[in-house]
């Protein structure tokens, strides 16, 4: 699985699809499930931009550019085996790239690498659903952070 899982998502429309992410930052103990995420298994991961300030939690204020978190996903199986899911990115654009999501730049990368949506390129409109409720976390700049329990200190 660990082998696999990065390569998933390599073709993906993205840049934080390739192959670094796995060593990116982890902000939570281990895979939580995410109801909000299809219940799939999941883990947060920031680049270095991010990981200055997303490990504030509840008191982040606003994520500058170039801040990017990956989110990949996982389920198991009734055979107990562990398969890839969707990856799911926010990337923090320039000021005034897209008023409509806080210049957040959302996209889904299906496990095998096809690009599901990215806001202002494939299938934007179809990833309105992810602004849609980021928003209800308008006051950490769109942030919703794994529950406390999961989170690192
Ligand atoms: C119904 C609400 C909802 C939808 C729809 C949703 N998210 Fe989230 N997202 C959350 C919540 C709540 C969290 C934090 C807890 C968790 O991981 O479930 C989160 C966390 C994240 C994170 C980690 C950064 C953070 O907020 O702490 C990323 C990345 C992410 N979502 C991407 C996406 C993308 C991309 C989409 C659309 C394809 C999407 N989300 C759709 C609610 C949602």
């Amino acid at each position: 699985m660990k082998a696999d899982w990065p390569r998933a998502y390599r073709s993906g429309e993205h840049w934080a699809a390739g192959k670094d992410w796995p060593k990116w930052k982890s902000f939570v103990t281990g895979p939580y499930i995410a109801d909000t995420h299809g219940g799939r298994y999941v883990v947060n991961l920031a680049n270095k931009i991010a990981a200055k300030v997303y490990g504030q939690f509840g008191k982040l204020k606003s994520m500058p550019p170039g801040g990017t978190i990956v989110k990949p996903s996982f389920t198991v199986g009734m055979d107990g085996k562990a398969r890839p899911g969707p990856l799911f990115i926010m990337e923090k654009m320039t000021r005034g790239w897209n008023a409509e999501t806080h210049d957040w730049r959302y996209a889904m990368i299906l496990p095998g690498g096809k690009t599901y949506g990215v806001t202002k390129g494939v299938n934007s409109r179809g990833m309105g659903f992810c602004q849609e409720c980021h928003a209800g976390a308008a006051e950490n700049d769109m942030l919703f952070f794994a529950d406390e329990e999961f989170r690192t200190k």
